[in-house]
């Protein structure tokens, strides 16, 4: 069998996820951020939305700047109009691949909500604006927001136009969190069949939570076809949140049976991802959330191991990824101060046992104290 095909990870944690109330982050912060999504391997990081304040094209800039050599795409939102993407592109100048995000409400609900123009106005202005933006870089992701309560007619033109005119992904969002995974994989389905030019562009998936649903809702449209899914870290965003980028990443990693494609992500940052968005925003993991949880892993969960996500100690048991330094603090918590040469020989013992079991225990430890005592 050769390599499966790779999904692209959009980590919008910075941008989406910082909509959660009370999430917002300094600039030095945001770099953090953007320092552990380098090293987890995402695809394409957002960065922020220039045009919102100057503080947010602040950040989008340096972040621009300090992924320069890191392998990861760095993108910008932007609504349909000129002075935004003229933003977005001024913050973006620096990144190494950069990328313009234009997004235009494409339902009626939307439409007559938040802006005041009718379809077809909007369809001239994603004419007009994607065709600016092309001009000015070479990947510009087209969102055309609330798409699962778009007529669907008039979301298949719309799509055409912006493919017509050079976007080089197409993301079909489920703004509200109201679709279900048989509805939006379909939604993937038709578009592939109906709009001309779409098996030229990367097809995205972006979900909403508000159903519980968004984890299900993004593998659905990854089996339709959706090569691109944009998520957060812990699942943070507006309302009820986006796709956690870790539940979507070790659905396709623990079950490529299933899914039959992967992500670049190196999975054993996942934890110490989660931890830092987490301390950063002030929104506690919750024990049981997956994954990342505290209380996700259990010795009977044996199709994924708790090392596998970069978590050294489960409920207090302890994994090989601990290391000796590891072994050394929770041997103190449990009462025991080794000499260098015993704390040795109980890591020997230690890492054997964790190889055989993947996870010791706080009885087996203590059984290998004892035994470190007497026989050198
Ligand atoms: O949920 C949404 O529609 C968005 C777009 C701006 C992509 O976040
Ligand atoms: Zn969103």
């Amino acid at each position: 069998m050769g390599n499966p095909a790779m999904v692209k990870i959009f980590d919008t944690t910075l941008r989406d996820g910082e909509q959660s109330p009370g999430a917002t982050m300094t600039l030095a912060e945001k770099l953090l951020v953007a320092e552990r999504l380098a090293d987890l391997r995402v695809d394409i990081l957002e960065a922020g939305f220039p045009a919102a304040s100057l503080a947010d094209f602040a950040a989008v800039k340096e972040i621009a700047r300090r992924m320069q050599g890191k392998g990861v795409a760095v993108a910008a939102l932007a609504r349909a109009n000129a002075n935004d993407i003229e933003l977005a592109w001024e913050a973006l100048r620096d990144a190494e691949q950069p990328v313009i995000h234009i997004f235009m409400a494409t339902s009626d609900q939307f439409q007559q909500r938040h802006l005041s123009l009718c379809r077809e106005e909007a369809l001239q202005r994603v004419r007009a604006m994607i065709s600016y933006a092309r001009r000015l870089c070479p990947t510009v992701e087209f969102s055309a927001e609330d798409a699962t309560r778009t007529e669907r007619e008039y979301l298949y033109r719309v799509l055409e136009t912006a493919i017509r005119q050079g976007a080089t992904t197409i993301n079909l969002p489920d703004t509200v969190g109201y679709s279900s995974p048989e509805e939006y994989g379909a939604l993937f389905r038709q578009v592939c069949k109906h709009v001309p030019g779409i098996e030229a562009v990367t097809l995205s998936a972006h979900c909403h939570d508000d159903l519980g649903l968004a984890t299900a809702n993004a593998l659905a449209a990854i089996r339709a076809g959706a090569r691109q899914v944009e998520v957060t870290i812990n699942g943070i965003g507006e309302r009820a949140g986006n796709t956690a980028l870790e539940e979507v990443v070790m659905a396709l990693r623990t079950r490529a049976d299933a899914f039959g494609v992967d992500t670049r992500i190196r999975t054993e940052h996942l934890v110490s991802a989660s931890q830092l968005v987490s301390r950063l925003t002030g929104l506690p993991v919750q024990p049981n959330k997956a994954i990342v949880g505290a209380n996700a892993f259990a010795p009977d969960v044996t199709f994924m191991t708790p090392q596998s996500v970069g978590r050294a100690e489960v409920n207090g048991v302890l994994c090989k990824q601990a290391g000796r330094y590891g072994l050394d603090a929770h041997l103190r918590q449990l009462g025991y101060r080794l000499s260098a040469e015993q704390l040795k020989r109980v890591y020997r013992r230690f890492v054997t046992l964790a190889d055989e079991k993947k996870i010791v225990t706080d009885d087996d430890l203590i059984y290998m104290v004892e035994c470190s005592r007497e026989t050198p």
